[in-house]
């Protein structure tokens, strides 16, 4: 794999925050089991990428509220309640690391897990009425 020292540390780190994150209340997964690869997909997007988008479908909420966005976090990731993302962009999006290649890691899922995760967001994104 060549994934660099300064990746892997940073992934590490995200994955801490997913896990602090996780541990004060959030709300769990709620994709049934029984659709396996949205489940699984979700479970993936609460490990790797809930650190920087919200999602309430995994329990992530990574996004910041519009109050907070002049922080100018630059890990503030779009929120895929309030924005659909079909499978396709998703896919490019994980590939180029976000559409400007700028802030999100590239290939953070690859192959099957990649895939996993774009089903799951092409069907749970972008359900928030507000
Ligand atoms: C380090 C924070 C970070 C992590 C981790 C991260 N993202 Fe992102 N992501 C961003 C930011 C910031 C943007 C918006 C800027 C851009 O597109 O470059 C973005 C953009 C996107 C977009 C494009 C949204 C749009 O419509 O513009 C998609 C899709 C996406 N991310 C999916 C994912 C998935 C899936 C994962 C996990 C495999 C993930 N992201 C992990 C920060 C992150």
């Amino acid at each position: 794999m060549f994934v660099t020292h300064a990746r892997k540390l940073l992934i590490a780190l995200l994955a801490l925050t997913a896990i602090a994150v996780a541990g004060c209340g959030s709300q769990a997964i709620s994709v049934p089991k029984t659709d396996k690869h949205a489940y699984r997909g979700a479970q993936l997007f609460a490990e790797r990428c809930g650190g920087c988008h919200t999602i309430s479908a995994a329990g992530t909420q990574g996004s910041k509220p519009n109050n907070e966005i002049n922080t100018r976090d630059r890990t503030n990731g779009p929120n895929f309640d309030q924005r659909h993302e079909d499978h396709k962009s998703v896919l490019t999006a994980i590939r180029q690391g976000g559409f400007s290649g700028a802030v999100m890691p590239g290939n953070i899922v690859v192959g099957e897990d990649a895939d996993d995760v774009a089903k799951f967001l092409d069907k749970y994104s972008g359900k928030s009425t507000d």
